[in-house]
Parts: C-alpha cells; structure tokens; sequence
C-alpha cells in the first residue's frame, strides 16, 4: 500500500504530466506535421503501435500513412522515413540538418557516455575520428594491406568447415562466421585473434547480443523523461552491467598491448590500431584522446566488424539455399571465372558479377543495419512539413527495399536484377554506398558507414568460397526450405538461425 507521500508523489507525477502534454499538444497543434496514426496515448505517445520488429511495425504504418510519417515516442517527435525520395531529402538535400544522432539511456551507458564514433555529435571531434578511422583502417590502401589477414581467416575457416564435413554433421552456422568476422577485425585492429576457444566466442557473442538487445530495448526512461531514475525495467541495471563486462575487455585489450609495449623495444614491434590509440591517450594538445574515448572507438570497430558481416554472410548463405537457380548461377560463375583447380581469392571478386547482385540482393531484402536514425538539428522542412529541432529520425532501409514503386516483384529473391541492362531497368549501376536512394543498406551522405568497403571483401569473400568449396543440406536432405523469419531491432539476424550440413565439393588445399 502506498503512504500518504506515495499519493502526493502519484499526484505530482500525474499533474506535471498533464501540464507537460497540454504545453507539447498546444506547440505542435501549430506546426504543419507528417501526417501519422490519429490516437496517441498520453505519456506513451504512438508506443503500442510499435511491435517488437520495429522496422515491421513501421512499413505497416508507412503503408497506411505514406512514405514520411510522424509519430510520438513518448512526447518525442520520431519522423520515419520509408521512401527513396524522401530518404534523398533527409541525406542529401537537407543533410546538414541531419547530421547527428540521437542518443538514449542505452547509448549513454554503454558507449561510454556516446563518446563513440557512431553516437559522437556531428563536428570537430567527429572528424577527428573518422579521419582516424579512414587512415589507419578502412582505407583502401590500409584494406589493401590487410588482404592476408582476411585470406587466411578464409582458409583457416574452410579447414574447419572440411574437418566438420567428415564427421556428416549439421552445425550452426552463426557461431563460425562471428569467429570469422571477429578474427578479421580484432587482427586488424590489435595484430592477434582476440577468442582463443569456443567458449569465448560464445562469450562475445552473448555480449554482443546483450549490447543489440539493449539499443534496441523500449526503456521507460527514454520515453518518459521523470521516469528515467526510477529504471522501473531495470534496464538502467543492465546497462551497467553490460557495460562493465564491456569495459573489463577492452580494459584487457589495451593492458595487453601497453604490456607489450613496455617489454619490447618500441621500434621492433609491428604497429597497430590498439598502439595508435594508447600514442593518442599520451599524446598533448587537439589530436589527445581519453581513455573512455579510445576504449569507446575501439569498441565500434570490434562490434560493427563482427556483428553485421556474420549475419549478412548467414542471409546470403540461407537465400542461396532456397534458391538452388541462383546457387547454381552463382557456382557457374565461380567455376567460369576461377577455375577447378585453387581458391577463389578477393582480387576475382571484381570479375564475379553475379555474386556481387547475390550480395545487394541480400542487402536489399535484409539490410542488417534495418532502420539507421538520425536527429534533427535545427528545425527545418521537409516536402512542406514541419521537422522540429532534435526530432528523431528513422530511416527504413528495410521498407525502402521493399518499395514496389522502384524494385518489380520486391518479394523476390533475384539477383538478376542487378545486372539488366534495359534502359528502363538499369539497376546494374547501382551499388551499395549509398549513392542510389532505394538502395540504403550502408546509409548515406557523411555519416554512412564508413566500414562498407571492409564488409563487402569480407562478405563477398566468404560466400564465394562456401559456394565453390561446399554443397549446403538443410532439413536432412529432404528440402531446401529456410526459416526466414527475423529477430532484432539494431542488427537483424535469422530467427532461427541457419543450420547446415557441409557437403565437401572441392578441397582447395593439399593437406587438411
Ligand atoms: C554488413 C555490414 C554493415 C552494415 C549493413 C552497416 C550498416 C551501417 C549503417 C546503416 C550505418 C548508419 C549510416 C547512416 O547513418 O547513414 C552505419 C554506420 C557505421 N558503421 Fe556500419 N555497417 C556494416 C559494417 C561495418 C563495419 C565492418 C564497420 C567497422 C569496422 C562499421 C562501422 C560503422 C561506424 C563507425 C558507423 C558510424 C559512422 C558515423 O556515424 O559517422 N560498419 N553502418
């Protein structure tokens, strides 16, 4: 039961509330908004209309109210954007307004206070790091010179994957290619796999999957602002929590590597990332980075470089199962352009087209990244309406594939579209970087992903030599059928996830 201070505090919460709408109704009554779903509940805003699938529950409503609605999450203005033409308005004609992100509970807690390159406002420090991020990373030149690295992650995977084969049984597909994926990156960014054994990746995985969980989470707090101390979800608690286990991994990454600094003569040791960040922790004046900083970027490359990657290999992986013409098509290719007799190797990439149009393809109908956000920073307009200052914004690339008035039967996995030549249809000039509006996997404009080019190798290079080297078998042989359903709000990944049985077709090594 609650005590008389209860009650009054009950009472406060409810008349500051009512005060609070009624100031916000009046504000917005004159503004000239997107139009969006009549009934908002007070204090909750729109929030029952959103499922657990968010980008789902959002193409129903843009298919109902149009391609640039506006809804309320909480009393927060939330512009969802669902079309070509006005994902173009939002990232390139008005793209100075909608630069930022928007930050919650989440991205505060675990991104040590949004210091990341991902949630860092748009300005001087942002270019800071992304000219840290393009020059000691994800520059052509710099994935150029990591071409070894990623080839022998291959060959080390398909080891495991023959050996597996022997014993006939299905495994999991998940699991392998996070390794995979998380081997790249962490021998990029610190010289040496990070996950020595199962257990660990099974660790990181879980970590990663808490950090998606808890990005994606409907927290009270963001919602309703007085109710943010409360943590009445308890996801305040688990913030921390995942951020701790976060921070102690990191914490041991960048001992590990000041460790070897201190033991070894500084000039005999190889350089990498970990040995720039800790030069920028020491270094004086603008280029100095903090400890929480330096650990918060590391982080985004060591997240965004396993979790994407690996679940966009799994859907390629799964579509190509259900749809034997395209597997076909693509092996054909492989075969064609490499040969029977050694590996398919990165620099064949180029000249494997067919593969390229499996990968938009799978980027088209599942992005990973389904919805990416940005926020307002001024007020501005958009095709005649009123985007008030700090609204947040929700970019559908899952809608916006899906959107009939430019994909033809945009249900339907074919590849082949990306290669017609007609012009009415030429889709063959369309790649993925965010150039070509209907097409927004990677986002666009300034703050697209500046990891695409890292992706596409790793993604390509993986799924053509699964293709070359094994036959996949589902469900015992007995069909080719793959659950496609979806899970997640941050990084979409198969419900259930892939299973498979790798039947060896082609040993691209002299010994096992
Ligand atoms: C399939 C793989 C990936 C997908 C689908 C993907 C998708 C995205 C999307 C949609 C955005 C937001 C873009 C925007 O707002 O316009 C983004 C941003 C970002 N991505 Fe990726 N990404 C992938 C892989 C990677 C990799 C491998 C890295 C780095 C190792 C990376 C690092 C980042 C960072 C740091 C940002 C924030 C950029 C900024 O705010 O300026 N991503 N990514």
């Amino acid at each position: 039961m609650l005590d008389t201070q209860g009650y009054l505090v009950l009472f406060l919460l409810w008349f500051i509330s009512i005060i609070l709408i009624k100031s916000f109704v009046t504000r917005s009554q004159s503004l000239k908004l997107p139009p969006g779903p009549p009934i908002s509940l007070p204090l909750l805003g729109h929030v029952p209309y959103l499922g657990s699938l968010l980008h789902q529950a959002l193409y129903k409503l843009s298919l109902r109210y149009g391609p640039l609605i506006h809804i309320l999450i909480g009393s927060k203005h939330v512009v969802v954007v669902s079309s070509a033409e006005m994902a173009k308005q939002i990232l390139k004609t008005n793209e100075e307004s909608f630069c930022n992100r928007p930050t919650m509970i989440a991205s505060e807690s675990l991104t040590y206070g949004a210091a990341d390159y991902f949630f860092v406002p748009y300005g001087t420090y942002w270019r800071f790091l992304k000219k840290l991020c393009m020059t000691e990373l994800l520059s052509g030149k710099t994935l150029e010179h990591f071409v070894g690295i990623r080839e022998d992650e291959v060959e080390a995977f398909l080891r495991n994957i023959l050996e597996i084969s022997t014993t006939g049984k299905a495994i999991q597909m998940r699991q392998e290619f996070m390794r995979h994926t998380n081997n790249i990156i962490s021998r990029m960014t610190m010289g040496k796999k990070s996950l020595k054994n199962d257990d660990e990746v099974a660790t990181v995985r879980k970590l990663i999957r808490e950090v998606g969980e808890l990005f994606g989470a409907f927290n009270l707090g963001d919602i309703i602002g007085f109710m943010r101390p409360l943590d009445v979800q308890g996801y305040g608690k688990k913030n921390r929590e995942t951020h701790h286990k976060l921070d102690v991994m990191m914490e041991k990454f960048f001992k590990e590597h000041e460790d070897a600094r201190s033991k070894s003569g500084d000039s005999e040791r190889k350089k990498d990332l970990f040995d720039i960040l800790l030069n920028l922790i020491e270094a004086d004046g603008d280029n100095k980075l903090t400890r929480e900083s330096a650990k918060a970027f590391a982080l985004d490359m060591f997240i965004a470089g396993t979790n994407a990657p690996a679940s966009a290999i799994e859907w390629s992986l799964a579509e190509l199962i259900r749809n034997p013409h395209a597997l076909k098509k693509t092996r054909e290719e492989i075969d064609f352009v490499v040969g029977k007799d050694r590996l398919v190797k990165e620099s064949d990439i180029p000249n494997l087209h067919y593969l390229q149009a499996v990968v938009k393809e799978t980027l088209r109908l599942h992005p990973t990244g389904p919805i990416f956000a940005r926020e307002a920073i001024r007020s501005c307009q958009v095709e005649g309406y009123d985007i008030p200052q700090y609204s947040k914004i929700l970019i559908n690339a899952w809608a916006i594939g899906r959107d009939p008035n430019h994909w033809d039967n945009a249900l339907e996995f074919r590849p082949e579209r990306f290669l017609e030549t007609e012009e009415e249809h030429e889709k063959s000039k369309i790649d993925l970087r965010g150039q070509y509006y209907q097409l927004l996997p990677f986002g666009s404009g300034r703050r697209s992903c500046p990891g695409s080019s890292l992706a596409l190798l790793v993604i390509q290079g993986m799924l053509a030599s699964l293709i070359q080297c094994f036959d996949w078998v589902v469900n015992d042989g007995k069909n080719n059928e793959v659950d496609m359903s979806e899970e997640g709000r941050v990084t979409l990944f198969m419900a259930k996830p892939l299973k498979c049985k790798p039947v060896t077709r082609f040993v691209p090594f002299s010994s096992v």
